[in-house]
């Protein structure tokens, strides 16, 4: 059942994980600052994205701005497409989306005929549902009587004095990897099937940003480019080895098909059934499930979608979604689009520079598969499904894998005792200068500090105690089991 607030909420709050932004100022809607925890949580789900697919052999990550000049948008087709249906409230003036008020409309009825029929809407006919179903505005509540009409979403400012030069905030990583593709591709010895990536900002300027981090105005995007040649034949490249060393396409994920539940499948019957154009594409789903496996996911509590034909980005000719349900609902935390050369051809042709390259002797323009996966919306699946109400404990807390967990260990001296305190700062700079995150605490008592240990999420605590002085042991207790053993602090790292 959706929920109005997500499991960890009280945590979250607590602990300054993510706030809304200015809130001193209220307003805008749709952006979020992160404290220290969630800081590192969201640089520790980053960090795997980095080692799980940023750094397989023969991609390459960069880092690229996040301003842009028009034409760039012109090719990308952002200008003219990137758009969401609104209706402005006659009243309020406040914008809402239409889709999703029929959405919800439909929803709060179980209609999942008119919801599917929805995705196939023009906007003529949505304001025609919105005025038949007296639908109201979401901001202030006055039935909505207005048009509705197709709103731009990026955020445009200009360069230098005046308005000469407008530029666009990017609403996605991916237009810089297209532009400078070829550069990268001569200057980094790079050969097909190559993935080229970037974990950066996005802004969309959203018309009703909701549900926390899974509608900003201002987000993180982890995307990946993977350019290869269709005549190449997949088993053949060096994917297709690490395919086949790994066995990856026998990997059994969920799969939904367009309209039903999801079901456990194999990646190589997608391949088969060509549910997926291809196996190129087929890589970035298993590069997803490990990703997804690696921040501590079972591999039932996410799902890949099919996408309609007619729910299609501009871009796109097959994109699968990764979906997970939430307290707020399903979610789509990630998107897998074939864009084919879309975005390659579409720069040549307006810049006029030839973005085509020599794959051994022959000149081509490569047809390209995305991994688009959102940081935040990511962030708060984990912070919404890791949460256990751990009633006999009497305290909430995340259930995050160790190498998300905002540090490696907590360090505590059993009580506020001069030598206990010495042994136990002498401990915390041992470990941090092994490159070990910890978190050092001597306030408040033990089972207080425990608490607040594993309501973040952190996997281990140690402790040190007056047997410690004497024969340099400490404790060491497990957040999930609360077990405690005893070890040399030593030989902790
Ligand atoms: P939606 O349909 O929910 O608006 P989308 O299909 O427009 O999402 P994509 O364009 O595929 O999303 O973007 C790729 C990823 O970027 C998404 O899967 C999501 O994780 C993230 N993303 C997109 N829009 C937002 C947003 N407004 N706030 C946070 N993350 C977002
Ligand atoms: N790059 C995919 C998207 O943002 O839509």
């Amino acid at each position: 059942m959706e929920k109005s607030e997500l499991a960890s909420e009280d945590i979250i709050k607590r602990r300054s994980i993510f706030y809304k932004a200015f809130g001193i100022y209220g307003e805008p809607a749709g952006f979020y600052d992160f404290g220290p925890i969630g800081l590192s949580i969201k640089r520790n789900i980053e960090g795997i994205w980095r080692r799980t697919v940023a750094e397989h052999q023969g991609f390459i990550e960069i880092e690229t701005t996040t301003l842009a000049p028009e034409p760039v948008f012109k090719a990308s087709g952002h200008l003219s497409t990137f758009t969401d249906p609104i209706i402005v409230c006659s009243a309020c003036h406040a914008g809402n989306r239409a889709d999703k008020l029929l959405e919800s409309h439909y929803s709060k009825k179980s209609d999942k005929a008119a919801i599917t029929a929805l995705r196939k809407m023009d906007i003529t006919s949505m304001e025609a549902e919105i005025k038949k179903n007296k639908l109201k505005c979401e901001k202030c509540g006055t039935e909505l009587t207005g048009k509705v009409e197709y709103f731009n979403l990026m955020f445009k400012t200009h360069a230098g004095q005046g308005t000469a030069e407008p530029m666009y905030l990017r609403p996605e990583t991916a237009q810089s990897i297209f532009m400078d593709f070829k550069e990268l591709y001569r200057l980094n010895s790079l050969k097909l099937p190559c993935g080229i990536c970037q974990s950066g900002r996005a802004y969309r300027n959203e018309i009703s940003p909701r549900q926390q981090l899974v509608r900003m105005r201002e987000f993180m995007q982890m995307e990946t480019e993977l350019f290869y040649d269709p005549k190449m034949d997949f088993d053949k490249t060096s994917l297709g080895e690490y395919a086949k060393r790994h066995r990856i396409f026998d990997t059994k994920i969920l799969f939904a098909e367009s309209g039903k539940e999801p079901k456990e499948i194999t990646i190589d019957s997608l391949i088969s059934s060509k549910k997926v154009p291809n196996a190129y594409f087929a890589f970035l789903i298993y590069k997803d499930h490990e990703f997804m496996q690696r921040i501590g996911f079972d591999h039932k509590e996410y799902w890949f979608r099919e996408i309609e034909k007619e729910e299609l980005p501009h871009y796109s000719r097959c994109n699968l979604d990764v979906e997970v349900e939430t307290s707020y609902g399903i979610v789509e935390i990630t998107g897998i689009a074939d864009r084919g050369t879309f975005d390659l051809q579409s720069h040549a042709k307006v810049s006029g520079a030839d973005l085509s390259i020599m794959n051994g002797e022959e000149k081509v323009l490569p047809s390209v598969a995305e991994l688009s996966i959102g940081l935040d919306r990511v962030m708060l699946a984990v912070l919404d499904k890791k949460a256990i109400d751990d009633k006999e404990r009497g305290w909430k807390w995340l259930k995050l894998s160790k190498e998300i967990s905002p540090f490696d260990y907590s360090i505590f001296p059993l009580q506020k005792d001069e030598k206990l305190i010495e042994l136990a700062t002498r401990i915390n700079e041992h470990l941090k200068g092994r490159g070990l995150r910890c978190n050092y605490s001597d306030s408040a008592s033990i089972g207080k500090r425990y608490a607040k240990s594993d309501e973040i999420g952190v996997a281990n605590a140690i402790t040190i105690d007056y047997q410690s002085l004497e024969d340099n042991t400490v404790t060491i207790r497990d957040r999930d089991t609360a077990e405690q053993r005893r070890v040399k602090w030593e030989s902790i790292a």
